[in-house]
């Protein structure tokens, strides 16, 4: 049987910031490809390139120099409104501050993407509750996320990622503000997903929570250090608690909604999704 096709490949990615007079490698030449229905991680120290690692792969984010090729096409050949299309329909996003909108209730913020997909309202509904039900928080739908706890939001922003069945799915440290017990949940729940299809890329810090997935990207000083297949076999471990900052990435955008998206378009113009 042919390998499964590659979903993300990194050629020689660099990602440099300018501060001031001196420049910033977040990304130092990383070369690495996910294939489809893998579950990987991502580990290394704060500060070595994991969440540009996946600005980029999530398409929230351009590299300075290199090549990203999602499904085999460089990334750099789109347009920010084909980019808005991708992060919305290709890809969940799910992150360490759940990036919930506090004053929408569960099944709204489930609803989003489906919103700025120009899906209409009565598809909109059986969808957002198979979502919520497939994360087992239909009955909590009416709530904001403040009235639920830190698992439960984290599942909301799980559902969320899913309505639009997207292949990828994209985490930056979804456990890092639970729980042990909690981040156990959520980790099972992502193990379930992958064994239904998705493809997975987490990022953590913590070796528990990698240890537990297929395969172990390290970056170190914003280099590949070990690109390491796994025993997926072994026994699920507790993962502990690693808090650290907020991702800082804005919920309209993980949803799909940038400004110029085709279902704000529609949205403004009082078409389509009404
Ligand atoms: N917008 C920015 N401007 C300047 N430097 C940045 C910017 N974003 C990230 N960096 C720098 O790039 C490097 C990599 O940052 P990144 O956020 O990818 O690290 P990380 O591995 O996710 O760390 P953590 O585990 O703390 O989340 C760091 O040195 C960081 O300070
Ligand atoms: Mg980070």
């Amino acid at each position: 049987m042919a390998d499964p096709k590659v979903v993300i490949e990194f050629v020689d990615v660099y990602k440099i910031y300018q501060v001031g007079d001196s420049e910033v490698r977040a990304l130092d030449g990383v070369s690495f490809q996910v294939r489809q229905g893998e579950f990987a991680s991502i580990v290394g120290p704060s500060g070595s390139g994991k969440s540009t690692t996946m600005q980029i792969m999530g398409c929230l984010d351009l590299a300075t120099y290199g090549t990203y090729y999602l499904d085999g096409k460089p990334v750099s050949n789109y347009g920010e409104d084909e980019l808005a299309d991708i992060r919305n329909r290709k890809i969940g996003f799910v992150f360490q501050n759940f990036n919930l909108i506090g004053k929408m209730t569960l099944e709204e913020n489930v609803e989003l993407p489906l919103i700025y997909a120009g899906v209409g309202r009565e598809e909109r509904a059986p969808r957002v509750r198979q979502a919520l039900e497939r994360v087992d928080l239909w009955g909590r739908h009416q709530h904001t996320p403040l009235e639920v706890s830190g698992g439960q939001q984290q599942r909301c922003a799980i559902a969320r990622a899913l309505v639009t069945e997207p292949e990828l799915i994209l985490g930056d440290e979804p456990t890092g503000n639970l729980d042990s017990h909690t981040s156990a949940e959520i980790l099972a729940l992502f193990a379930e997903l992958n064994r239904e299809g998705k493809t997975i890329v987490l990022i953590t810090h913590d070796d528990h929570i990698a240890a537990q997935t297929h395969r172990r990207i390290r970056i170190m000083d914003g280099k590949v250090a070990a690109d390491e297949e796994l025993d997926a076999d072994r026994h699920p471990e507790p993962s502990t608690r690693h808090p650290e900052l907020d991702s800082g990435a804005h919920p309209e955008k993980i949803a799909g909604g940038a400004r110029n998206d085709e279902g704000a378009k529609l949205r403004k113009s009082g078409k389509a999704v009404a």
